[in-house]
């Protein structure tokens, strides 16, 4: 049996270098080679290596929206996606992807991606006639109508004062408000997050949607309870216990 088995590698063995014997070494043949990465204009590669670990594979959403929202993809335009794909969102997550803002991805690769996105996950009618609020604000939030607004469309989800309760989490927390940008709140409160529940403009309340006013009002009373120092006093207590006195007196 042990000596059958032998066999068998050997003639496996035989096989293998028999095959090899009519190549050169160290050329690979011509169906192995390898696109340099600025080369990769697939954009299933392109998404999967360079969005799915935030945005989710098939754009389904993680930790970052779902890009296969087609309510996002009908508010959203190309020149508005383009935009953020290259030079990213400043103080966010969101990474510029583009070569001059520092990326690693090509006008070109960025272009396919852009398109595709649509081209792979938007709905024709998926708005049914709907009045949506603008992806840009057109007018100035006003806080104080904002906070009548939160009651009306958001609380009975988010909690008072958006502390956060047992069907949506705190969103008025500092340190939930320091990684997000306002136009990443806007579309939230536009598109919702179907990928975990989240209804759009339309869901808060059935059959009220809200207005784009009140989607403004509303992002000027979360935008309020942004602070200049997100993360205090904890931050800033640790901060203090590990200086030196020669650091203290420096001040
Ligand atoms: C490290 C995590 C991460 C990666 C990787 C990432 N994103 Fe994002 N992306 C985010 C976050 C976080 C936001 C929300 C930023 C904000 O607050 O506005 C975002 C926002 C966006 C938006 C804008 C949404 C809006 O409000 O209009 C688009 C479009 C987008 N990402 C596309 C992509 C694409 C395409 C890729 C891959 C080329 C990618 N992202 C890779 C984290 C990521
Ligand atoms: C029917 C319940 C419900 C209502 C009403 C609702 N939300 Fe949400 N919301 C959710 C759920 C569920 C999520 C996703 C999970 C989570 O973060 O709690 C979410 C997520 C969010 C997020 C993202 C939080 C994060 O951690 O990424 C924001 C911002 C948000 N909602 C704002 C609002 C605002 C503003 C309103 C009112 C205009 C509103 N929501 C109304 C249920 C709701």
């Amino acid at each position: 049996m042990i000596v059958f088995r032998h066999l068998c590698v050997l003639v496996a063995l035989a096989a293998i270098l028999a095959s090899g014997c009519g190549m050169p070494h160290g050329q690979p043949s011509k169906d192995s080679e390898v696109l340099a990465p600025s080369e990769v204009l697939e954009f299933g590669t392109l998404y999967a290596e360079n969005c799915a670990g935030c945005h989710g594979a098939e754009g389904r959403g993680g930790a970052a929206i779902a890009l296969n929202n087609p309510v996002y993809l009908a508010i959203a335009d190309d020149a508005a996606i383009r935009k953020v794909i290259l030079k990213g969102v400043p103080g966010t997550a969101m990474p510029a992807f583009g070569q001059s803002a520092g990326g690693m991805l090509t006008d070109a690769q960025v272009k396919v991606i852009t398109k595709e996105i649509r081209s792979h996950w938007s709905k024709q009618g998926i708005l049914d006639a709907a009045t949506v609020p603008s992806y840009a604000p057109k007018s100035i939030g006003d806080a104080q109508r904002g906070e009548v607004a939160y009651k009306t469309f958001c609380e009975s989800c988010h909690g008072p004062g958006g502390a956060g309760a047992s069907k949506g989490s705190a969103i008025t927390n500092d340190s939930f408000l320091a990684l997000v940008s306002d136009q990443g709140l806007r579309t939230i409160i536009i598109t919702g997050r179907p990928e975990l529940g989240a209804p759009d403009w339309r869901g808060n309340v059935p059959g009220r949607p809200m207005s784009d006013q009140e989607v403004t009002d509303v992002l000027a009373w979360l935008a309020s309870h942004r602070v200049s120092n997100p993360g205090q006093p904890y931050s800033a207590s640790n901060y203090t216990q590990h200086q030196e006195p020669q650091d203290v007196r420096r001040k």
